[in-house]
Parts: C-alpha cells; sequence; structure tokens
C-alpha cells in the first residue's frame, strides 16, 4: 500500500536571499525525503512558499526605503530560481501573499472566534513617539530577561531559543533609534487561548514522542511547562492578512499565526491548480496520511503547539460530515543549526554563505553533498571551507564519481560500448552484488527515520565496498589474460554502480540522472521542476512546481542486462582546486552588494 505524506517546509521570510542554512535547517531534508518516498511510490505533497509578511519584511523595506511588496516580491523571484537550481522539489512553492491565503487564514480567524477560541484583550505594548506608533517585537531589541543574552530580539532570543514578550525585555530599546526611551501603552488585540486545548496538546505530544527527536520534544515540553496562556495573534501593523471584522483596519493578523496556515492554504492551491480542487483532503484529513514538518529548532513551539490548536480549533469545519480529524504534524524533524567557520550566521555582519553565489561557482550536487554529510540533525554543526573543499573531492568526487567514470569509461572502451555478456558470477561479484541490493532497506529505512546524514553516510559506505571490490578483482588487470573474468567483474560493477546510482539519487538528483544516461537507459528518475505563472493569479503570482508525470525512478534493486548499450561518459563532478578555501573564507564578513531592487 503507497503510504500518503505530506511534506510541509517552513517558509523562508521573503526579506533577504537564501543561505546554506536555510538549506541545512530544513529545505535539502525535506526535498531529500520527499524524493526518496517518491522513488518508493508514495503519495507526496511537499509545500512551501514566501512568508511575505511580518516585520522582517518590513524591516527591511525601512532599511532600502521601498515598500514592503516590493521587497517580498523581489526575494519571491529569487527564492524561485535559487531552489530550482539546487533541485528542491516543492510540488508547490507559492507564497502568502495569494487571495487564497488570505482568504483562508481569514476563515480560520473567523472559525475561532466564532467558536470562542479568540479572546480580546487590551494589550500593553512598548511605543515610539518619535515614529508614533507601537513598535512590533522586530523592531524591539534588549536583554532577554529568562538567559540574559544581551540582544535578544522582541519576539525571540537567539540565544536561548525561547519565545519573548517585548515588554518584559530588560532595558528595551528600538532598532531604529536606541537612544529613544520607549514608552508602554494600550492596544487591543485578540488573543488564540492555548489553554482551551492543554489536555488534547498533551495526548497529541505523549502520543507522538517516542518518534519525534529529543530536542524537539524538550522544547515543546518546556514551552508547554511555562504555561499555556493566550498568544496574541493580532498586530498593529499595516502589511500582512487584514482582520476580518470592522473596525481593525489599522491591524493585520500575526505572521506566525497565518504562515504556519500555509502548509494547509498552499494544499487547497496545489489541488485547485492541478484541476482536482479536493485532492488536498487526501493529506489533511486521512488517518493515514502523515505530515512531517522540516523546520529549523528556532521555530519548534510554532509547529508543535500553536499550529496543532489551529488545527484542532478549526476540526469539523473543513472535514464537515467526515469521521477523520484534521491532520496535525505527524513528525517535526527540527534542525539545529549549520554554523559557518565556527560562528554563527549573521545577516549583518554577512557571515554568511549565499545560495545565488555559491551555485555560480559550484555544482548543485557537491553543495547538496556536503550540507547533507554535514546535516545538524542532532547539534550544530559547521559549514567549513577546507570541509568542503577536502569532502567534495575525496568522497564524492574520488569515492563516487571516479568509480563510475572510470568504470563506465572502461567498460565503453574495452566490452564495445555495452554492458558485458558474461559466463557466471564468481562468490565476490554475488557478494558486493547483494550487500549494495541490502542497502535499499538500511538506507531506506533511515531516510524514512529522518536519519538522513546516516542514510547518506551508509550509502557512501557502500560505495568504498564497491571500490574496495574493484581493488581485488581489478579487471583492468585481468582483462589481459582472462578477459572472461574481466566481464564477470565490470558486469558486477556496473550493476552495482546502478543500484548505488538509486541510493543516492534523493541526495545528488542531478548527477543521478546523468549516471543513469551513461548507463544506456532512458527517460527520467525524476520529474521537472519548473516556475509557472499561474492562471487563477488575480496578483503577479508566479510558483515553482514539480511535475513528476515523466518519472520513472523507483527505489528497488535493479538487474541491469548484458548487451545494453552504454553512453560515452564524461566526468561527473568538478574537482576543486585548494585555493576556493581561502577564496571563499574572503567573502565572509567583507560587504556584499545586495541585488537591486526594481520597483
Ligand atoms: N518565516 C519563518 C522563518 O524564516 C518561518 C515560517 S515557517 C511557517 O523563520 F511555519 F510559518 F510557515
Ligand atoms: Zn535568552
Amino acid at each position: 500500500m503507497p503510504k500518503t505524506i505530506h511534506v510541509s517546509v517552513a517558509w523562508p521570510y521573503a526579506n533577504g536571499d537564501l543561505h546554506v542554512g536555510h538549506l541545512a535547517g530544513a529545505y535539502l531534508p525535506a526535498d531529500i525525503f520527499a524524493r526518496y518516498h517518491r522513488l518508493k511510490g508514495n503519495r507526496v505533497l511537499m509545500v512551501s512558499g514566501s512568508d511575505s509578511h511580518g516585520t522582517p519584511i518590513s524591516v527591511e523595506a525601512d532599511k532600502r526605503g521601498v515598500t514592503a511588496r516590493s521587497i517580498f516580491e523581489h526575494y519571491h523571484e529569487r527564492f524561485l530560481l535559487t531552489q530550482q537550481k539546487i533541485g528542491i522539489s516543492y510540488d508547490l512553492f507559492t507564497h502568502t501573499d495569494t487571495e487564497n491565503h488570505h482568504q483562508v487564514s481569514q476563515d480560520i480567524f473567523t472559525i475561532l472566534l466564532e467558536r470562542g477560541y479568540l479572546y480580546k484583550e487590551t494589550q500593553k505594548l512598548l511605543y515610539s513617539e518619535i515614529e508614533k506608533r507601537f513598535l512590533p517585537d522586530r523592531y524591539v531589541e534588549g536583554e532577554c530577561y529568562i538567559c540574559h543574552y544581551a540582544d535578544a530580539r522582541g519576539d525571540q532570543c537567539d540565544n536561548c531559543g525561547n519565545l519573548l514578550d517585548a515588554t518584559q525585555l530588560i532595558n528595551p530599546r528600538s532598532k531604529n533609534h536606541p537612544e529613544e526611551r520607549l514608552t508602554i501603552r494600550e492596544t487591543e488585540h485578540y488573543f488564540l487561548d492555548l489553554s482551551k486545548f492543554s489536555d488534547q496538546l498533551l495526548e497529541y505530544l505523549d502520543k507522538h514522542e517516542p518518534h519525534w527527536r529529543a530536542n524537539v520534544v524538550s522544547f515543546s515540553r518546556n514551552f508547554i511547562a511555562e504555561g499555556l496562556r493566550g498568544r496574541p495573534i493580532t498586530r498593529d501593523i499595516d502589511w500582512g492578512v487584514k482582520v476580518p471584522l470592522e473596525g481593525w483596519d489599522n491591524k493585520r493578523l500575526y505572521v506566525w499565526f497565518e504562515a504556519v496556515i500555509g502548509y494547509f492554504s498552499a494544499s487547497i492551491e496545489w489541488a485547485k491548480n492541478t484541476g482536482q480542487p479536493d485532492a488536498w483532503k487526501d493529506w489533511w484529513y486521512n488517518p493515514e496520511a502523515e505530515i512531517y514538518n522540516f523546520i529549523g529548532k528556532d521555530n519548534i513551539p510554532f509547529h508543535t503547539v500553536i499550529w496543532p490548536a489551529e488545527l484542532l480549533g478549526i476540526d469539523g469545519i473543513y472535514n464537515a460530515g467526515s469521521a477523520t480529524p484534521l491532520s496535525l504534524p505527524y513528525d517535526v524533524p527540527a534542525n539545529e543549526f549549520m554554523n559557518i567557520e565556527g560562528k554563527q550566521f549573521s545577516k549583518s555582519r554577512n557571515w554568511a554563505i549565499w545560495l545565488p553565489d555559491i551555485l555560480d561557482r559550484y555544482q548543485a550536487d557537491a553543495v547538496r553533498y556536503y550540507i547533507a554529510a554535514m546535516f545538524p540533525e542532532t547539534k550544530d554543526s559547521d559549514y567549513a571551507w577546507d570541509g568542503f573543499f577536502s569532502r567534495v573531492n575525496a568522497e564524492l568526487l574520488a569515492a563516487w564519481g571516479n568509480l563510475v567514470n572510470r568504470m563506465l569509461s572502461f567498460a565503453y572502451k574495452r566490452f564495445a560500448g555495452q554492458v558485458p555478456t558474461y559466463d557466471e558470477l564468481t562468490f565476490e561479484d554475488k557478494q558486493i552484488i547483494a550487500k549494495v541490493e541490502a542497502g535499499f532497506d538500511e538506507v531506506g529505512g533511515l531516510i524514512e527515520a529522518v536519519k538522513l546524514k546516516e542514510a547518506l553516510s551508509t550509502a557512501m559506505g557502500l560505495v568504498r565496498d564497491a571500490n574496495g571490490y574493484l581493488d581485488t578483482r581489478k579487471p583492468w588487470m585481468t582483462i589481459k589474460e582472462d578477459a572472461a573474468d574481466a566481464a564477470r567483474s565490470v558486469y558486477t560493477i556496473l550493476n552495482v554502480i546502478n543500484n548505488l546510482n538509486t541510493l543516492l539519487a534523493p541526495f545528488l538528483p542531478f548527477s543521478a540522472q546523468t549516471v543513469r544516461e551513461y548507463l544506456g537507459f532512458d527517460g527520467q528518475i525524476f520529474g521537472d521542476l519548473n516556475i509557472v505563472e499561474y492562471a487563477e493569479a488575480t496578483r503577479n503570482h508566479k510558483g515553482l512546481v514539480y511535475d513528476g508525470t515523466n518519472a520513472i525512478g523507483t527505489w528497488a534493486k535493479q538487474t541491469l542486462a548484458p548487451g545494453q548499450a552504454l553512453r560515452e561518459p564524461k566526468a561527473l563532478y568538478v574537482k576543486l582546486e585548494p585555493e576556493i578555501i581561502e577564496q571563499e573564507r574572503g567573502y565572509l564578513g567583507a560587504p556584499r552588494e545586495e541585488s537591486e531592487i526594481v520597483v
């Protein structure tokens, strides 16, 4: 029975380019996972989009003297290109400024309000006399009242990860006018009453705890232990989804309240766009469906507490008439952070590795390989350029690329461009074939458990075994006196390469396609990833769309047919020069020119 898998990927704020932290934290794990499940023949829906609202966008707009809309549109466009280049295979990558998303978010607000899950309360908030407005959390900085980190943001502390109440910060200051003494004023807002969901949320956690990552469980438990208080879900800002109530024109829905709804609204949008308007229901109310949220650790409570509460609160509406409740996340495999050369990512200091930049210089699969090998699954990891250099050269290129290249060239030249015909395989031949074939269950099991780093190293271990096999069988020697024996081992290694290629395909989709063609197969392992303009768009609206119609790859061992015609191979990977290490380090912390925003 095929499984039904939803891959919900964190929505990047469209206020700057994507960097390796995004890739390591959420997008690459999600893509590997989705590609694997597609190969398995499972039904996958992978969605995300640009998070177009929220103060991160407004802050950038103010800084650059343009509108929030032009910031979001500019970076949305760049996100599409970057992710197409590195192959993040979203069934739909949209954004939160679509009519559909506004509508669904407002509907959900209204349902929660009518059902008594929201309440109105006067809040005391930091007010700036200079700017004549309530300061959004992101415009406020100060000392964290939990861990005493000096530069906590108004909404969250980057040091201890806790969500914060800006008014409780020690010595709060305005980002724009750090000298100003901020005052506290009253304003009215709607709150999501999390306490109404305590029992259900605890039950939900208990049920999923056994298969969740330890950090995700502990973050969520701590969040609940601090008390399930009401959380304000409206804001005094003018950029975002309108509050669907009269007299609330000056306020907007809080970005986190509506961004998580994107997983749901984008599924509906995908269904509409593909001409099967009810198809989203197969994921959202189907007891067999599994929803995975790929996110970074700073987003955990929004996905394990707040989003489930929203879903619990609207249950029975979208799934009216069905006995099945709306699906809550089945797993939230949050990653830790990937640091850069030993230091934490910082946009302001440009301590970052920007994807559009490195994708101009390196192959997508080389970047994917190094990041996957360094996934911060259980603890923070570090992207180091000497590590990139040596792992790409020694592992991806020397162990895998050279194996493929050497043996395919050898077969192509010495066996008349065909998979050799053999009489009978030796014990060693059968042994390596069986070992690699067993990799489908082993690597597959690890991917299903979202142990992707271990899955990759297991597959690479099999690549090493294949190289070890060749070192003993040495067809380039035996061919001189025993052609039949060389045929056996060359047949064996081509068979092994073909299966290894499938094992590596979710990680290295671009080179996997090339290897498949060298081996003489036609057709695509995966589908196409296209940037499309939507028909139904009422605004300028483009998305990234995976089209799996032509995909024929499967996650299963395959036996190569002797006599199959090969294609002449070329080197799979570009060898890196040692100079790149210092060159790349030189970009870190140095000024970087921002892409120009054409308004
Ligand atoms: N935009 C947020 C960030 O970059 C992530 C939003 S994830 C979603 O941290 F859940 F809201 F979609
Ligand atoms: Zn803190």
